[in-house]
């Protein structure tokens, strides 16, 4: 054979693999509002920069009529290519190949694509679109979810890993996007479960549709598995490209740095931005953005425990974690889901180099027999533990209410905050004044002529004595009280000189946190 006759054989062969499932199963995946696998890679990636590998790959297995099926690439498209210049791996999982399901082969696919993410050392993205384990391959694609699961965890902490889910990801399926770093979802078109709504009914006589059930908005406001949620599969590419360009590539690296930016200040003004009474509630995300470059705020997990607030800024050019409390809702306290939606932030950020700062103003745990019973104590643990083991530059601003257990696992000294500064607004007690007054004072209030006289009276005492940043200033607590218009000022100084910061940390294996 010629190189021409063979290079033509080869484009024959390349032109079957391409059509994937074929034109009818193409034609079901877009009238239900769905891209290709391939169409996905396309829009995601930076133009023609897609390399595919392993298109010849074909499945071997034999049962159930399998030897008479031909199934082009295995259901899955594996390779590499930039997004915005940044290297990275890349799977889809082509749902109109048997579903996308997961074969042995298929398996293979992908945990050869993340074998290379790992030794190339660049982030790593997964679209998930498929009916889970393929029946017919048993076992083998059960071993093939088990190798991709410890995969992830190898990963993680080393690679940023990537998950978007843009079709069905069913049973234990679910388990390789709750392992990986960010998972994005987009509306109507993703479902995630571990049971679908037939055994569900089954088993329990409960009927829900698969929207209700595991839908986007779901994960994104109710379960806080989604960080991401997207109204289109473009939108959805988009977030992702803006991810990409915040984070390292990996755990040895540092984000790339951008050029500086001044804050929109006409728009977000401090000053404007905090209310003269303290009960007031403001979005504190307007604050993040009165700091940081461009005024430019990417906040993940918005929809969901939306108490405190967190995502990606730049200050001077350098990527920063913001993690806040947000006094617009419940007031800024921590409780279960805002511990565990800070505690993992902090510890990507820790792990990819990415500093930290924290804006303060919570009224503490949140109390109640609910939260109690949920597990507070074990899931605001988290928060503490996330901050005392975290070596990045950590940089503090308490800006109102600092009070209790939420002053202590907000990122103060005694977690080991490089720097903590305050607003002269700032109040830092054990709790409220109003509280704390019932409390100390009750029996001179309970005994006084006008017990509500005297109870204004000794609410005011308190309130000159501890309301304030001073107290804490005595004793080192904070390193400097600050007016709000240089905030910007001191904390880009902050990172500036913590840029190359290092700690010691105890000779261990790996610490238990309060999972
Ligand atoms: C083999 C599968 C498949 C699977 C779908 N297909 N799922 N083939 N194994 N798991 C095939 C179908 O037979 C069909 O093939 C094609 O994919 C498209 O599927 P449809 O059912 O026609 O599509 P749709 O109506 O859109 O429904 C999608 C679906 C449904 C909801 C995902 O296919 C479904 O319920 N599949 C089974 C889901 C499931 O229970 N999976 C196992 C989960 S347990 P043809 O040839 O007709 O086009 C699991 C364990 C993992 O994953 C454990 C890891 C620890």
């Amino acid at each position: 054979m010629s190189i021409k006759s063979k290079t033509s054989d080869l484009k024959r062969r390349m032109r079957d693999a391409l059509k994937g499932g074929g034109t009818l199963a193409i034609e079901k995946q877009k009238a239900t509002g769905k891209l290709t696998a391939r169409e996905r890679i396309i829009a995601l990636l930076d133009p023609k920069s897609f390399h595919e590998y392993d298109l010849f790959v074909e499945h071997a297995a034999k049962d159930f009529d399998m030897d008479k099926k031909y199934l082009p690439g295995d259901g899955v498209i594996t390779g590499t290519g930039n997004i915005t210049g940044h290297p990275v791996c890349i799977y889809a999982q082509d749902f109109t190949v048997a579903g996308g399901s997961l074969g042995h082969m298929h398996a293979k696919k992908i945990t050869k694509i993340m074998d290379h993410a790992m030794k190339l050392k660049v982030p790593l993205i997964g679209i998930n679109d498929s009916g889970g384990a393929r029946i017919q391959e048993g076992v083998n694609s059960l071993a093939g979810y088990g190798e991709i699961f410890y995969r992830n965890t190898r990963a993680s902490g080393v690679i940023p890993q990537i998950s978007v889910i843009l079709g069905p990801c069913a049973g234990g399926a679910v388990y390789s996007p709750a392992l990986t770093d960010f998972v994005f979802v987009v509306d109507k078109i993703s479902k995630m479960f571990i049971t679908g709504p037939e055994v569900i009914k089954t088993v329990l006589g409960e009927e829900i549709s698969m929207e209700e059930l595991g839908g986007a908005r779901v994960h994104a406001e109710i379960t806080g598995n989604a960080h991401f949620f997207a109204e289109s599969e473009q939108e959805c590419f988009d977030q992702i490209k803006k991810l990409v360009g915040f984070i390292p590539w990996n755990n040895v690296k540092k984000a790339d740095a951008f050029p500086k930016k001044n804050p929109k200040s006409r728009k977000f003004k401090i000053d404007d931005i905090i209310p003269s009474d303290p009960k007031q509630p403001y979005d504190v995300r307007d604050v993040i953005r009165a700091i940081v470059d461009d005024s430019e705020f990417f906040e993940i997990q918005e929809l969901f425990a939306a108490n405190i607030v967190i995502g990606f800024a730049r200050l001077e050019g350098q990527t920063v974690g913001f993690v806040a409390n947000q006094p617009m809702v419940q007031a800024g306290v921590l409780d279960v889901d805002s511990s565990d939606k800070a505690a993992r932030f902090i510890r990507y950020c820790d792990a990819f180099n990415i500093p930290l700062c924290t804006l303060v103003d919570l009224p503490g745990y949140l109390p109640g027999i609910e939260q109690e019973h949920a597990g507070v104590i074990r899931h605001g643990a988290k928060i503490l533990y996330a901050y005392s083991e975290a070596t990045v530059p950590k940089i503090t601003l308490i800006m109102r209410k600092a009070y209790g257990g939420g002053y202590i696992a907000m990122c103060s000294h005694h977690l080991r905050a490089d720097f903590v500064f305050a607003w002269p607004t700032a109040e830092i007690a054990v709790m409220g004044p109003e509280g704390a007054a019932n409390i100390i004072f009750r029996k001179e209030i309970m005994q006084a002529d006008n017990p509500e006289e005297v109870r204004k009276q000794k609410i005011n005492e308190y309130k000159k004595k501890f309301a304030n940043p001073y107290v804490a200033a005595a004793f080192g607590y904070i390193d400097a009280v600050i007016e709000p218009v240089e905030t910007r000022h001191f904390l880009s100084h902050a990172l500036q000189i913590s840029a190359d910061k290092s700690e010691v940390t105890p000779d261990k294996k790996h610490g238990i946190p309060p999972f």
